[in-house]
C-alpha cells in the first residue's frame, strides 16, 4: 500500500490535528468565521474541506445559488451544510455520527443565522433520520481511507479519517440513492488516499453506478492527492434535475 493510502498515516494526521497547539477554536474559511469544537474534523488542517466546497460549487471562487434540500452526512463543523443554506438551500440536514460535530454544526448554523433552515442530527449514516425524508442532494465528504476490518477507533475524531473494511461506504452506496427526491442526486467526495478499486467493487456488489462529476489534484500534507466527486446512482437516473450547484 502506498504512503498516500496508508491508514496509519491517516490516523497520525488525526492525532496531529487533535493535539496541535495551534488548533483554533474559531477559524476563517471561505470569507466567514466558523466555530471548531474539540474532537471535530478541522478544516484548516487539511486541504480537503476547501476542495470539497470547490467541487460542490460552494467556495468563494466557485459559488452558485442552490435551491431545494440537502442532506449532508458527516457534517463535521457544518461548514458545508451552513454554506449550502446561505447559498439558498431551503432545507438542510447536517448529520454526523460524532456528537461533538452535531453540536458544532448547530453552533455554526446559529453563528450564521440559518437555524430555520439547518437541522443538526446525530445519526450513523441514515439510521437516525425519518425513513420517509427525501432530499434533492445527499452528500458525504467521507472518511475515504480504508482501514483493516477489525480496526477499532480510539477516538470519535478518528471516524473522520478511516473506515474499517469500508463498512460505512458499503452502506452509503447501498442506501444513499434511496433517500433521494425525484430527480435528486447522491454524491460522494472520495480521494486517492482511498482505495478506488475497492470502492468500485462495492458499487458493483450493491448494484450502484459511479459517475465521476469532477476531480482536482492538490498538495496536502506533503502528498499530491486527487479529490473526486462521484455521483452514486441505481443506474436508472440520468443526471436528473440537479438543484444544487453540481451541473
Ligand atoms: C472527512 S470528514 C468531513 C467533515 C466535514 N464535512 C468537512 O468537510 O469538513 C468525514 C465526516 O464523516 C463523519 N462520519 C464518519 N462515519 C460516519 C457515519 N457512519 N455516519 C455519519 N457520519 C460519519 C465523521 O465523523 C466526519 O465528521
Amino acid at each position: 500500500m502506498s504512503a498516500v493510502r496508508s491508514y496509519r498515516s491517516s490516523l497520525q494526521r488525526s492525532w496531529d490535528s487533535l493535539t496541535r497547539e495551534d488548533r483554533p477554536s474559531v477559524f476563517t474559511m471561505n470569507g466567514r468565521e466558523w466555530d471548531l469544537l474539540d474532537q471535530v474534523f478541522a478544516p484548516p488542517h487539511t486541504a480537503s474541506t476547501g476542495v470539497a466546497m470547490d467541487l460542490l460549487g460552494l467556495s468563494e471562487a466557485r459559488s452558485r445559488p442552490w435551491t431545494g434540500s440537502m442532506l449532508e452526512i458527516g457534517c463535521g463543523t457544518g461548514i458545508i451544510a451552513v454554506t449550502a443554506a446561505l447559498a439558498g438551500c431551503e432545507r438542510v440536514v447536517a448529520s454526523d455520527v460524532n456528537p461533538y460535530a452535531v453540536r458544532n454544526a448547530a453552533l455554526n448554523a446559529a453563528r450564521h443565522g440559518v437555524t430555520d433552515r439547518v437541522r443538526a442530527v446525530h445519526s450513523d449514516l441514515f439510521a437516525g433520520l425519518p425513513a420517509d425524508e427525501r432530499f434533492d442532494t445527499v452528500y458525504w465528504h467521507s472518511n475515504f481511507v480504508l482501514a483493516p476490518q477489525d480496526y477499532r477507533y480510539r477516538s470519535v475524531h478518528e471516524r473522520a479519517y478511516v473506515d474499517p473494511g469500508y463498512a460505512a461506504h458499503r452502506r452509503y452506496l447501498a442506501q444513499a440513492p434511496d433517500r433521494l427526491a425525484e430527480g435528486g442526486r447522491a454524491l460522494l467526495h472520495f480521494s486517492s488516499r482511498g482505495d478506488s478499486t475497492a470502492l468500485r467493487s462495492l458499487a458493483r456488489e450493491t448494484g450502484r453506478e459511479l459517475r465521476l462529476l469532477r476531480s482536482v489534484t492538490v498538495p496536502d500534507a506533503g502528498d499530491l492527492v486527487e479529490h473526486m466527486l462521484w455521483e452514486v446512482s441505481d443506474g436508472r437516473t440520468s443526471g436528473g434535475v440537479a438543484r444544487g450547484a453540481v451541473e
